[in-house]
């Protein structure tokens, strides 16, 4: 029998209603801030419009801001008009029925007694059932005092329902802070009930590359030593530190963009087949690339690590100011705000393959992407040399234009040999009608579900930054080898990342 068109199929109609939630109430500690603002709310707002959020749902915000229940969702309805300008009044009046808000203090007892009781009203009068996601979207400054407080307060204790705590990044400043903000939130609530987010991993294509990696059979035997010559991974915005330079100035790119979505990445790109399509099975292989990495040491760190900040330059032909110049930013600021390093992971597949990672502020343009780089053809049959021949590379998009490109070489159509590079394109955009997800949208959805697959383990996050310890040390107890600024806005970074790539004929993708 022909199966019936998508949304008839009963299997596909299964696929949706496994995916929808049991009633819950959502905390939010922060909720006057950007991110509720920008991103929680819209992502929630997808889910609900899709039917994926639990007929029973409660929103209570919290944070010092005193505001009344009206001004918190007339400022959320606001932000949301951003990215959904035909909202209607009751459309939103239906998704926001059940949001409340609560000003208090986060180190003020009597607000998490006062949530308790809201929270049991909750229950009973919308039938939340006495599951609680607790969402941290403060400044980590404060996390330690919310996670201990809500334990004082009972919040963690899973008797009617569920309990679970969702961890923004940053996730501690160091290895030590991390092992103690771990330590922290353990002594509260289980591993299972926590929830450490890096919204990378809720995206369409790092998604995807498990299922490219593990869904297809040709693609997992040329993946190793033997086949591949080096792997990038690049990470680049254009945008310079706006209005984040306090945090910035203190975090720098390692921090910002290294010890989380890249390593993250990495790991998704380099990790063994795992058992099971299963959070522990993933992130047990993880793991083992974090440890895998080969420790940076005093001679090493020079020779694999690089380290850039913008000074003024140009972008889109506009003049734009350097990081120094910018408003909260040190004058003499040593702060880095492009990273490239070379690592390698000591494990038999990896051996000898170089991961060549960067990320910077002020460069050309933002993208985020993979390259696989292969080797070259090793006899060379036609009338070219060597040199001339571009290695195969596959590149995976993560952001924007999400897909995946190989590059292979081709003969040019007349009656010479000659051989030229041409792409086989696969692009979200084109082949399927419906667009990708946004990650929130998807972590949202998976922590109310329980599953923590793409959420990150407490011993991933120290293992990260226990092998970015030794760059972070020397970086923040040395000079620049080269004067800051070192690149000009609006360029792929300081010259001396070249020197990572050590064969001629690898080089930096200009992308
Ligand atoms: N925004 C993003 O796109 C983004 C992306 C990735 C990760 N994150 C992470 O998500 C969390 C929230 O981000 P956000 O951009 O929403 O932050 P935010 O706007 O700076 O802060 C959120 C709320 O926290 C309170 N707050 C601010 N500074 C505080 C302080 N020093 N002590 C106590 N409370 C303070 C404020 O509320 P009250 O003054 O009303 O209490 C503020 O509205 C952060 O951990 C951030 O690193 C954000």
């Amino acid at each position: 029998m022909a199966t019936p068109i998508l949304m008839e199929n009963p299997l596909r109609q299964g696929l949706f209603a496994d995916r929808v939630p049991a009633p819950c109430s959502l905390v939010i500690y922060g909720a006057s801030g950007d991110l509720t603002h920008r991103k929680l709310v819209p992502a929630l707002f997808d889910l609900y419009e899709k039917h994926l959020l639990p007929a029973s749902f409660s929103l209570i915000g919290i944070s010092r801001s005193k505001i009344s229940d009206e001004e918190f969702k007339q400022g959320l309805k606001v932000a949301l008009k951003e990215s959904e300008p035909q909202l209607s009044d009751s459309l939103w009046n239906s998704f926001s029925q059940n949001f409340h808000y609560m000003a208090g203090g986060y180190d003020d007892f009597k607000t998490y007694q006062a949530l308790s009781q809201m929270l049991d009203q909750v229950d009973q009068e919308n039938g939340t059932s006495g599951n609680r996601i607790f969402y941290l979207s403060t400044p980590p400054n404060v996390f330690e005092n919310i996670i201990s407080n809500l334990g004082a307060a009972g919040l963690a204790k899973e008797e009617k329902g569920f309990a679970r705590i969702v961890i923004e990044k940053p996730f501690g400043h160091d290895l030590e802070s991390a092992q103690e903000l771990n330590q922290k939130v353990k002594e509260v609530f289980k591993e299972r009930q926590i929830y450490r987010i890096d919204h990378y991993l809720g995206k369409e294509t790092v998604q995807n590359l498990l299922v490219m990696r593990f869904a297809n059979s040709i693609f997992e035997p040329i993946w190793d030593r033997r086949y591949v010559d080096h792997i990038q991974i690049t990470a680049s915005e254009d945008m310079g530190v706006g209005s984040r330079a306090g945090y910035y100035e203190s975090s720098g790119i390692l921090r910002d963009m290294f010890q989380n979505h890249l390593f993250q990445v990495m790991s998704l790109v380099a990790m063994e087949p795992p058992v099971a399509f299963e959070a522990n099975a993933i992130r047990d292989e993880k793991l083992k690339i974090l440890k895998s990495i080969r420790p940076f040491n005093e001679n090493t760190v020079y020779q694999w690590a690089v380290r850039g900040q913008y000074g003024p330059g140009y972008l889109s032909g506009e003049k734009v100011p350097g990081y120094r110049e910018a408003e909260g930013v040190n004058p003499k600021s040593n702060t880095p705000t492009y990273a490239a390093l070379k690592i390698f992971l000591d494990t038999w597949r990896w051996h000898g393959v170089p991961f060549l990672l960067r990320s910077g502020k002020r460069l050309p343009k933002r993208t985020t992407e993979v390259a696989i780089q292969f080797k070259q053809p090793p006899n060379l049959l036609f009338k070219t040399n060597v040199s001339d021949l571009s290695p195969n590379v596959m590149v995976i998009r993560i952001q924007p234009d999400e897909g995946i490109t190989l590059k292979f070489e081709t003969k040019v159509p007349g009656m010479s040999m000659e051989v030229r590079t041409v792409n086989m394109d696969f692009r979200y955009g084109t082949s399927f009608a419906e667009g990708t997800s946004e990650a929130y949208e998807r972590l949202l959805l998976d922590c109310m579900l329980g599953d923590a697959t793409l959420f990150i383990r407490g011993d991933e996050v120290e293992a990260a930054w226990a092998a970015l310890m030794p760059v972070l040390n020397h970086w923040e107890t040395t000079e620049p080898e080269r004067h800051f600024p070192n690149y000009e806005a609006g360029t792929w970074g300081p010259a001396e990342a070249d020197n990572l790539l050590e064969k001629p004929w690898r080089k930096w993708r200009r992308l």
